[in-house]
């Protein structure tokens, strides 16, 4: 996907309010918090709790899921590794607007491939970028098997599936570890806490 617009014919329009404005009007920082680990890690687990959290305390949040947003805007991608990147990619600029218009946003996607998550930091102003890696081992995940795609992907029946027949890389240097052994309550309440979120 080149950098540029295919088109040669537009400019940029820009207004007067700026993304800090609107982040003071909302009384705390924006940021895109990034989850990212394998399929059943629990991704998607904690970033409804942490929303449900934030949102508590009056924080504007807001998450993107991978699979319900593969159900939507990005229902024409699959999971090979092009797709995989322009899935990440479009989040990306999803996100990079939320946290523009002043919002917490918070994501679950496998996000496999760090050049691809750092392409979606490199969207964002300095330290308006959180990646989280939820640092569950793929034998736990297996063990766990929410959906039943594990067996389905060791059957042969999901070809590039990630931990087995596609590769993971885990982030170098995450903001965030979660070692998702612990209880719910306490990895959330950790999230919450080094967010520094402090609402007004
Ligand atoms: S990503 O790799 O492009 O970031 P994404 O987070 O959107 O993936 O979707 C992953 C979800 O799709 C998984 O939680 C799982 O439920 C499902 N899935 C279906 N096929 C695959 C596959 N081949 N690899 C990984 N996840 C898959």
């Amino acid at each position: 996907m080149a950098d540029q617009p295919v088109s040669k014919n537009i400019v940029r329009a820009e207004g007067r309010v700026t993304g800090a404005d609107r982040a003071s009007n909302f009384g705390h920082a924006s940021k895109t918090v990034w989850f990212t680990g394998l399929s059943g890690s629990g991704k998607s687990t904690l970033a409804f709790a942490v929303e449900e959290a934030l949102v508590a305390q009056g924080v504007a949040a807001y998450v993107l899921d991978g699979d319900n947003v593969r159900f939507g805007l990005n229902r024409d991608l699959g999971f090979a590794p092009e797709d995989r990147t322009e899935n990440i990619r479009r989040i990306g600029e999803v996100c990079r607007l939320f946290q523009d218009a002043g919002l917490i946003v918070l994501t679950a996607f496998v996000s496999p491939y760090q050049a691809d998550r750092d392409a979606v930091r490199a969207l964002h102003p300095e330290g308006a970028f959180v990646e989280v890696f939820v640092d569950t081992p793929i034998e736990v995940c297996e063990a766990r098997d929410v959906k039943g795609l594990y067996a389905k992907a060791r059957a042969g029946e999901i070809p590039e599936f990630t931990g087995i027949s596609a590769p993971y890389e885990a982030p170098e240097q995450p903001e965030i570890r979660v070692d998702t052994s612990r209880p719910l309550e306490v990895c959330v309440a950790e999230i919450v806490q080094s967010l520094g979120i402090d609402p007004s």
